[in-house]
């Protein structure tokens, strides 16, 4: 028997464009993406000898919205990897992938896709396949748009679909208070398809003008306040397309985002900003230091005093997947 025990944590966007239509029915990106320390907990075990007897991969998750079949990422994520590999990962036996899920799911943090990065992540090593980056980042993409990044960690910017990942650097040890309401989520394809109906007219088509879009982000002002690790630049840079069309949907988001924004003392003087994560509902707040974050976290529970509202208080994390163990 083998096993692994891996972090999957969570990413938030530090800035969201939609530049246009892509041929292939999604959406051209330019983004810059974190990952924060707050993690799931995924734990790979493998067992020789039974994989031909019973169901070669087994998903193990207590979270009643998370799927334990094959429409679950992770899931794909070890069948993806077997069709590849069906020697080395049939080697293995049999797969149990159990999952403890500290994120909120449908949540805009990519929770789903970094337990994925984190079974390639941790099949790549039980099974000895020497993966690069480059071929773990294009197996990411086959699964979806934000597992590139997912494997990789840390801030980056993402241009095309989300998959194309260029490392940046760290902006430093800012904290971060998430906020969400447990009882829904946002469907992804819905918040892109509605910004689609809403603002396709602005959509840039000519690949000039996009590379010229994607440049602006490359070597904009978001970039350099994160290359100066100046928090309150970065604060003030925030932006979400997405939030156009989350946000008068769904007002109680709107409102949780202003709550945040408004900091402990009501007039916002330490949050350095706040903004919706990726296709939401989760909002975050970016503080200085941790004192900050968990005043901010008690304020607004006070506040709003809802037993649905989720909060937590994480961190800008320096990289993405952990190996704990294996
Ligand atoms: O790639 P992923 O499965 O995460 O994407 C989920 C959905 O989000 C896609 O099916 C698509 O509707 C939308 N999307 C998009 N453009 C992107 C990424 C996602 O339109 N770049």
């Amino acid at each position: 028997m083998k096993r692994c025990v891996l972090t999957a944590p969570a990413k938030i966007n530090l800035y969201l464009e939609i530049l246009g239509d892509r041929p292939d029915g999604f959406h051209e990106l330019a983004m810059v993406m974190q990952s924060v320390t707050l993690a799931d907990r995924i734990e790979i075990s493998t067992q020789p000898g039974i994989a031909q007897f019973t169901q070669p991969i087994q998903i193990q998750c207590s979270h009643s919205r998370v799927p334990n079949d094959e429409t679950n990422l992770a899931y794909r994520a070890a069948a993806l990897l077997r069709d590849r590999f069906p020697d080395r990962i049939e080697k293995l036996g049999a797969i149990e992938i159990a999952i403890d899920k500290r994120l909120p799911v449908a949540a805009g943090l990519a929770g789903g896709s970094s337990n994925a990065a984190a079974v390639l992540i941790g099949l790549d090593l039980l099974a000895e396949l020497g993966l690069t980056q480059g071929e773990l980042s294009d197996l990411a993409a086959e699964l979806g748009s934000d597992i590139p990044f997912c494997a990789i960690g840390g801030t980056a910017l993402a241009t095309g679909r989300g998959e194309r990942v260029t490392p940046i650097e760290f902006p430093g040890p800012l904290w971060v208070v998430l906020a969400k309401y447990r009882s829904f989520g946002v469907s992804t394809p819905w918040a892109y398809k509605t910004f689609r109906s809403q603002f396709s007219d602005r959509y840039e088509s000519d690949p000039v003008g996009l590379q010229q879009r994607r440049n602006r982000v490359h070597s904009g002002e978001m970039v350099g306040a994160i290359a100066n690790g100046d928090g309150t630049a970065i604060g003030a840079l925030l932006h979400n397309d997405l939030e156009k069309v989350v946000l008068p949907e769904h007002p109680a988001v709107a409102a949780l985002r202003s709550t945040l924004a408004a900091g402990t003392d009501g007039n916002g003087a330490d949050v350095l900003g706040a903004m919706m994560s990726g296709s939401g509902p989760t909002v975050f707040a970016l503080l200085a230091t941790e004192v900050a974050a968990s005043a901010l976290r008690d304020r607004v529970a006070r506040t709003l005093d809802d037993p649905d509202l989720e909060l937590w208080v994480t961190q800008l994390a320096p990289d993405g997947i952990i190996v704990l163990d294996s």
